[in-house]
């Protein structure tokens, strides 16, 4: 279902995955590429910390549950430093190609911890009902929300 919460990560999730795999491929523009994964991932990030971890943490009231938000959110934070290095670096440096590979990597590590671990915990011990609505306000949320930071590469 459309609504679905999980559905919904796992779609951001997929798309975000393509998106490096332009980034660290020959092809392409890489600027354009690289707005769009910042885009996605700051939406992305946006939602889970503010909607999606929250009702996590609250319906799984587990030391586990709160342990994986946790690792999830130092994780997001990683990615985002990542992220911020990226700032002002020329496409065709090696800095900026070992950047995006270790931005590749973290961010492949950090979604197959949540697809592994995180969501099939949550599809297990959530219900579905709670679920579309979870993702009824996170689809509602990324409608209005604008991320802010925007990376300058040239
Ligand atoms: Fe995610
Ligand atoms: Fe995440």
């Amino acid at each position: 279902m459309a609504d679905d919460a999980i559905q919904m990560l796992k779609d951001d999730h997929k798309k975000v995955k393509q998106l490096l795999k332009d980034l660290t491929s020959g092809s392409g523009d890489k600027k354009e590429t690289l707005r769009k994964i910042e885009k996605e991932v700051q939406t992305h990030t946006h939602l889970e910390e503010t909607i999606f971890y929250p009702a996590y943490r609250k319906e799984l009231d587990t030391i586990e549950g709160k342990d994986l938000v946790e690792e999830s959110l130092e994780e997001h934070h990683l990615v985002d430093k990542i992220l911020e290095d990226l700032n002002g670096l020329k496409v065709d440096s090696a800095e900026f190609r070992g950047r995006c590979t270790v931005l590749k990597e973290m961010i492949e590590h950090h979604i197959k911890d949540e697809e592994k671990e995180m969501l099939p915990k949550a599809e297990k011990q959530i219900s579905k009902t709670k679920l579309e609505e979870i993702g009824k306000r996170m689809k509602q949320e990324k409608q209005e929300f604008k991320p802010e930071r925007v990376i300058k590469v040239s």
